[in-house]
């Protein structure tokens, strides 16, 4: 499957221009790569500027609330970013889990909001802080089970999971690719036995946590289904290193 990078910019740049800039940067510097899949997840008030701007690069959001409209102050819904051109949405980034409080009951919720409204959700997993061994496992069995529990199974073919332990994120200290590759397959496998062979394998497996030019390829396997993409934080903010992430995944050197 192409595999999908997507840039999540969190509360990044300060203005509105400096998101134009950054936004056409990357497009110019991945023009032409048919390869990889691109993305880009501005702050909200950014999405239409990153979105006059962004060529082949598909539109992400970063969060999303679960009712359709009303009194929610604060809020935006799945049928506005649709709108705003959005084509995916990150649910469940572990900056929302920590600092909002979300769990997995909420991540439910906002994904059913983001496939009403035709988003691909992008589900964001992994173990937290302290846990190691026998713990990561457990801890993303239960997100995913809790994340997904209730939804009709076809409505989650094509939909993308993103694996990000906590540990590695915004840390520089990302995981092993090794390491990265068993975690992709065994939530494919969580996904197969929950999910059927078919939709599990329609299912993008992303790595995020500390991803830079440098490590970007090492993650992507190429021999079996492993890591089909990245979720990159940091290294999204310059463009040259985004790129340089781009280009390396699809194989056309450092970029
Ligand atoms: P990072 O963030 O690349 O800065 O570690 C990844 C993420 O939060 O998605």
């Amino acid at each position: 499957m192409k595999p999908l990078i997507i840039g999540n910019w969190k509360m990044n740049p300060a203005s509105r221009r400096e998101a134009e800039t950054l936004a056409r940067s990357v497009r110019r510097g991945i023009a032409g790569s048919r390869r990889v899949e691109v993305a880009i997840a501005p702050p909200f008030p950014f999405l239409e500027s990153v979105g006059k701007n962004r060529g082949s690069v598909a539109l992400a959001a970063q969060d999303v609330f679960w009712e359709q409209s009303g009194a929610y102050t604060g809020e935006v819904s799945a049928a506005m970013l649709r709108d705003f051109g959005a084509r995916y949405v990150i649910v469940g980034h572990s900056e929302r889990r920590r600092i909002r409080g979300e769990d997995d009951a909420v991540v439910n919720r906002k994904i059913r909001a983001a496939l009403r409204a035709r988003l691909i959700p992008v589900l964001a997993i992994g173990e937290g802080a302290n846990a190691g061994g026998e713990v990561v496992p457990k801890a993303i069995g239960m997100q995913l089970a809790g994340a997904l529990a209730g939804i009709p199974k076809a409505a989650l073919a094509g939909t993308v999971v993103a694996y990000e332990p906590v540990w590695a994120v915004g840390t520089g200290n990302p995981d092993t690719p090794d390491n990265a590759t068993r975690r992709a397959i065994y939530i494919r496998k969580l996904l197969a036995d929950r999910l059927g062979r078919r939709i599990a394998d329609s299912i993008r497996i992303l790595y995020g946590g500390s991803v830079q030019r440098a490590n970007a390829a090492s993650f992507i396997a190429h021999d079996i289904r492993g890591m089909e993409g990245l979720l990159v934080g940091g290294a999204s903010l310059k463009a040259d290193e985004f790129v340089g992430i781009v280009c390396a995944v699809a194989g056309r050197g450092k970029g």
